[in-house]
């Protein structure tokens, strides 16, 4: 199956340790922008379903809840603090555009 992206910002619309919230497909995904490589995640903390982690705290290429502090992997998802795992998307960059995985319909 290809796998579809979606033209979602611009580099510069994100600095350096931001993040931006897109919507794609009726998700929300965090976009963040640390150290030259743009992250795309679930928008949705899986603790109490909070759509929070575009305004997290960034630890590295972790981000943390700023509703009870569980921490995931920009890059995996995997919570490492707390538990479980949020979704992640492909991202790829193409001059000065970022795009971001189509997420799929589970049905
Ligand atoms: S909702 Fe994210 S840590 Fe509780």
């Amino acid at each position: 199956m290809s796998m579809e992206f979606m033209k979602v910002a611009r580099v510069s619309d994100i600095p350096e340790r931001r993040s931006k919230l897109i919507h794609l497909e009726n998700e929300q995904i965090a976009l963040w922008h640390v150290n030259g490589r743009f992250y795309a995640i679930n928008n949705v903390c899986p603790h109490q379903h909070i759509p929070a982690l575009h305004k997290g705290t960034l630890s590295g290429d972790k981000v943390t809840c700023p509703m009870h502090g569980w921490t995931y992997s920009l890059e995996t998802g995997v919570a490492e603090f707390g538990d479980g795992k949020v979704k992640t998307y492909k991202v790829k960059i193409e001059g000065e555009d970022i795009f971001v995985e189509k997420p799929m319909s589970t049905w």
